[in-house]
């Protein structure tokens, strides 16, 4: 018979001081097989009204934080468990017709998990002297990775670009949303590509205006309409079935965390093209 034992654990989590109890299946351990560790959550956690007292109920950060992190390891053996009855093909047509549906929600329930978990961590960028064209090229295999083999992935450089001043694991995770998106955006396949330029921004209201990196995702897929454009990006606003409406957000606030920006330039039939702004270090400021 499995024991059970409760382990408290006080910690950090998003930079914010957090305890968490967890009861853990030691046989089960024991056997090689880590069974997903269920937390229950201290009631001080949880605290009624927002900062300044208002409702509704305002959810410390690394109280969900730790929810959307046991929700997204609870849902790895479901998709374990989905994908091997997928394997073997263990049902009527009817059934795997099922089973494939069920694999597709509860990979969208994983990237909902990850969405909320950036939302949750979200922690002051630490820049660095970045090269842009060194981190595509190293990137490049985890975003071929995402793509359906009838999309196609390019990578364009400037020469003489300088280095980005950036924090290269958020810029990372801002591309990765854009080519998720713009995969969304290709359901009969099409073309992506990278590309980088050293230019003034769109709309600089500074009154020496600096030339910054522009690294654009540009693909040839179904576009945005008028309306669409207006509130892509707004915080929850999604015209997929199973879109959470957090990616583009997540990528605003990182790209303006780092004192850049992004814009949009969208055709209805004909693609879309997002360039992300990003700080450079010994851009001129030439006119
Ligand atoms: N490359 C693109 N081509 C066409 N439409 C796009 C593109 N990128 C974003 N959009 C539109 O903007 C909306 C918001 O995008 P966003 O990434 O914020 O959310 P989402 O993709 O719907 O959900 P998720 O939170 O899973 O990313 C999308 O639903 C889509 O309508
Ligand atoms: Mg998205």
């Amino acid at each position: 018979m499995s024991e059970r034992v409760t382990v408290s654990y006080v910690g950090t989590i998003a930079g914010r001081t957090c305890s968490v109890v967890s009861s853990v299946d030691v046989g089960a351990v024991q056997n090689g097989f880590m069974e997903p560790t269920m937390r229950e959550y201290t009631s001080s956690q949880f605290s009624r009204g927002g900062p300044d007292g208002s409702v509704p109920p305002y959810m410390d950060p690394c109280l969900l934080s730790s929810i959307v992190h046991d929700f997204n390891n609870l849902l790895t053996p479901v998709v374990i468990a989905l994908e091997d009855l997928q394997r073997r093909r263990a049902g009527t047509s009817r059934e795997l017709g099922k089973i494939d549906a069920a694999i597709y929600c509860a990979f969208r329930a994983k990237v909902v998990a990850r969405q909320l978990l950036e939302f949750a961590n979200a922690r002051p960028p630490r820049p660095e002297p970045t090269d842009i064209r060194q981190l595509l090229e190293q990137f490049e295999v985890v975003l071929a990775n995402v793509l359906a083999p009838d999309i196609r992935l390019t990578l364009h450089f400037a020469g003489n670009l300088p280095l980005a001043f950036i924090d290269r694991e958020l810029v990372e995770r801002a591309l990765l949303n854009l080519v998720l998106n713009a995969r969304d955006a290709m359901p009969a396949g099409g073309e992506i590509s990278l590309a980088t330029a050293l230019e003034f921004p769109p709309t600089s209201k500074a009154t020496r205006p600096q030339r910054m990196i522009r690294l654009s995702v540009c693909d040839s897929g179904v576009g945005m309409d008028d309306r669409t454009l207006k509130m892509a990006g707004q915080k929850n606003f999604s015209t997929k079935a199973n879109g959470s409406g957090l990616g583009l957000a997540v990528v605003r606030r990182i790209v303006e965390s780092l004192s850049g920006g992004l814009s949009i330039i969208s055709a209805l039939g004909h693609g879309t093209t997002i360039d992300l702004w990003l700080p450079a270090i010994s851009a001129d400021s030439s006119k």
